[in-house]
């Protein structure tokens, strides 16, 4: 089996996708019968291996290099290890399904409403799942101000989200309503669309879901506890120096980590999502369980969550991922 694990991508968490990359390395390694080619998008858009050498996936499923004295590599199978752009939007699997080329992870429409977390929300409402009370806002101009310095009236804090990011990227939490402006413009430079969203001081719950052996599973939920009190920034993630803690399972009730969990698969399944996913709730100090958001494409880096929530819940992820290989082959 030929296995284009393609990394990288064109956004902002680019260099996370690399170290992500790594961990299905390993994980590949382990399995004699896959060939894997890693292949790295670069933010212009270019394929090249890990050597170096330019390259392009064709639509006839092949890895041609632009050294045309090397073959093509015909390719059974591709793992998009991309977060963000264009690995959790969409795009890179709408070409796969083009293509015909069998992918893992969600597909193209379950990962587009997840990405958006204005279509995301419509999904969490319409499965009944309680999620953030918020605003959206689709253009920047004094009316968007007024209601996003009504919302803060109304909540007392705010988080600032441009619609179409990941990883952190586009947030911002306003206190104080002579930020609105500068901020708004600063969130709408990320996308199109932009959501105000109640900041909820919460306990920030995880839960890792994936399908495997032929049912949905949602581990015990792990926790992540932010040394800044305030939210998982980019840096509080991934510095060097991050202050930022994990908990592979949190200290909750048996009743709250059940709520969670079933919370967790039945958004995954009523979205039809596919192979993998982390699932962000808050969990507040009156008890509430809302639904946060969804990540088609978790990190997998040495601090990343999802990799410890799928070996403490007992499986091994190169007999997981072998599985979601061999029945995804055409
Ligand atoms: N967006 C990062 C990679 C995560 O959710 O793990
Ligand atoms: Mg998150």
């Amino acid at each position: 089996i030929n296995l284009l694990l393609l990394c990288g991508g064109g956004g902002d968490e680019h260099a996370i996708s690399l170290l992500s990359a790594n961990y299905f390395e390993t994980s590949l390694a382990k399995l004699a019968h896959i060939n894997v080619l890693r292949v790295e998008l670069d933010a212009e858009g270019h394929y090249h291996t890990k050597s170096g050498e330019p390259c392009e996936l064709t639509n006839r499923r092949e890895i041609r290099f632009e050294d045309e004295r090397l073959s093509p590599w015909p390719v059974d199978y591709v793992i998009p290890c991309i977060h963000g752009y264009p690995g959790e939007t969409g795009d890179i699997q709408s070409y796969f399904e083009l293509i015909n080329l069998p992918y893992f992870g969600c597909d193209a429409e379950g990962s587009r409403n997840c990405f958006n977390k204005i279509t995301a929300k419509m999904w969490f409402s319409a499965l009944g799942i309680p999620n953030t009370p918020y605003l959206f806002l689709n253009q920047l101009d004094e009316q968007a101000i007024a209601q996003t310095t009504d919302a803060l009236e109304k909540w007392g804090s705010v988080f600032v989200k441009a619609a179409s990011q990941g990883s952190s990227v586009g947030c911002y939490r306003v206190d104080d309503a002579a930020q609105i402006p500068a901020i708004l413009e600063d969130a709408f430079r990320y996308s199109p669309y932009v959501v105000v969203e109640k900041t909820i001081e919460a306990r920030e719950l995880e839960v890792a879901v994936y399908q495997y052996r032929g049912e949905t599973v949602a581990t015990q939920p792990g926790e992540v506890i932010c040394a800044g009190g305030t939210f998982y920034t980019y840096d509080e993630k991934y510095a060097a120096d991050s202050k930022a803690t994990t908990r592979v399972v949190a200290e909750v009730s048996a009743e709250i980590a059940q709520q969670i969990r079933a919370y967790a698969v039945k958004v995954f399944d009523g979205m039809k999502l596919r192979h993998l996913s982390r699932i962000d709730f808050f969990l507040t100090p009156e008890g509430e369980i809302l639904l946060n958001e969804i990540n088609t494409f978790p990190g997998l880096t040495p601090i990343s969550m999802f990799p410890k929530m799928l070996a403490n819940h007992g499986d091994d992820f190169s007999e997981y991922l072998n599985e979601a290989i061999l029945t995804g082959l055409n």
